[in-house]
């Protein structure tokens, strides 16, 4: 399966298949015709998946970086080591480099890609569910700083990605939940299809049969939001469905408790109930979502006063004025972005 994303001079294909792995030479020859290659990866996924990869890459002198996996990888501190590791390999601007792994490795090879000499070409290889329905697609590449999240980073387009389904076997369960609280997302705001296939098959293990086509129907509407919304001032805010309960709730726990996509099943839920409450989303979304999370194994409260948690959106900067933002169902597959402010979260209830 392929997809394009129209971006003018940044357009790039996206492929996805089972396998597909084996085969990225021949995929890539498409759009590189440098020496060197420079993979970036991870040590749970480069163990699994690197040879496989390398081995399709015979006609390009190939140089590894395997760094240790999880979130502080994503570091200036590595920055710095990934592009001493791309001089000594001599890594030159017609070269290329290809992140193989999740959204860490991504971003993080993604920044340094987009900064090493002024930039150098890019081919993502996701290899977690995230990063294949979301982070490997829209251009937004960074690392964190002390002071918080993606902090320092670039818009930069890869030249191709390439999906493999495949290599979710050996992604651990919590991690496949993590990525399911973004597939769910896809199927609220934009594509009630994509629901309804979730709600049948009621598991991750029934949904594998369908996996590659629900990644494409997945990536085809970060496509299509990404295509209108290029830097994120608009459109792409309808990715954040879910997202401004989930921030807070990461914030409060300080990144210990419920992961990324835990906290967005529980912010698409509750504010759905929130806003079917005051009459702006259709009765009984909220409950048609619980019914989802449940299945695919992710919470939809976490006990938390809603009070504590509008204290902590009122703090957060970019919620000066207490103006807000937020994005809504009209009824499942049908989303929009609704402007009010911290107001709109004021109740006694747990969330
Ligand atoms: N750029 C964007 O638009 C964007 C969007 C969403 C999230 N992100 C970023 O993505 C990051 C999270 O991504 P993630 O959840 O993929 O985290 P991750 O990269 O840490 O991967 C999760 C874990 O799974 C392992 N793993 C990955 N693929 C595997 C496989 N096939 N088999 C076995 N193990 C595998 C990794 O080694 C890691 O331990 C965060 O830093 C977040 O900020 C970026
Ligand atoms: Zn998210």
């Amino acid at each position: 399966m392929k997809l394009q994303v129209d971006l003018k001079e940044n357009s790039y294909p996206i492929y996805i298949e089972n396998g597909i792995l084996e085969h990225a030479g021949g995929y890539l020859s498409q759009i590189f015709t440098g020496r060197k290659i420079m993979v970036i990866s991870d040590d749970h996924v480069y163990p699994l998946y690197g040879k496989k990869l390398i081995n399709s890459l015979d006609s390009w002198e190939c140089h590894t970086l395997v760094l240790p996996h999880g979130e502080p990888t994503k570091s200036f501190q590595t920055l710095s080591e990934v592009y001493s590791a791309m001089l000594e390999a001599r890594i030159s601007r017609s070269d290329l480099v290809i992140a193989l792994g999740g959204g860490v490795i991504g971003d993080l090879a993604g920044f340094a890609a987009a900064t090493y000499l002024r930039g150098v070409k890019l081919v993502q290889v996701p290899t977690s569910l995230l990063a294949q329905v979301d982070s490997s697609v829209g251009g937004k590449t960074a690392v964190d700083l002390p002071q918080g999240k993606n902090l320092a980073g670039a818009f930069y387009h890869p030249k191709m990605v390439l999906i493999d389904p495949d290599v979710l076997q050996t992604l651990p369960e919590r991690f496949i939940h993590d990525g399911m609280g973004e597939v769910i997302k896809y199927g609220c705001i934009k594509d009630r299809a994509l629901f309804d296939t979730l709600k049948e098959h009621r598991s991750f293990d029934s949904l594998k049969e369908e996996l590659a086509s629900v990644i494409f129907r997945c990536v085809d509407i970060k496509r299509i939001v990404v295509e209108k919304d290029q830097f994120d001032t608009g459109e792409r805010m309808l990715l954040n469905f879910g997202h401004t309960l989930a921030h807070t709730i990461e914030q409060f726990y300080r990144y210990s408790r419920e992961s990324h996509g835990e906290a967005v099943a529980i912010g698409m839920y509750q504010i759905t109930k929130i806003a079917e409450e005051k009459g702006l989303t259709a009765p009984g979304c909220a409950d048609s979502l619980k019914e989802v999370l449940d299945a695919y194994g992710l919470p939809h409260q976490c006990g938390l006063p809603l009070s504590s948690l509008t204290a902590a959106i009122t703090l957060d900067k970019k919620n000066l004025n207490s103006h807000l933002n937020v994005v809504l169902l009209h009824t499942v597959g049908d989303s929009y972005v609704y402007p009010t402010d911290t107001e709109f979260f004021k109740g006694d209830f747990l969330v």
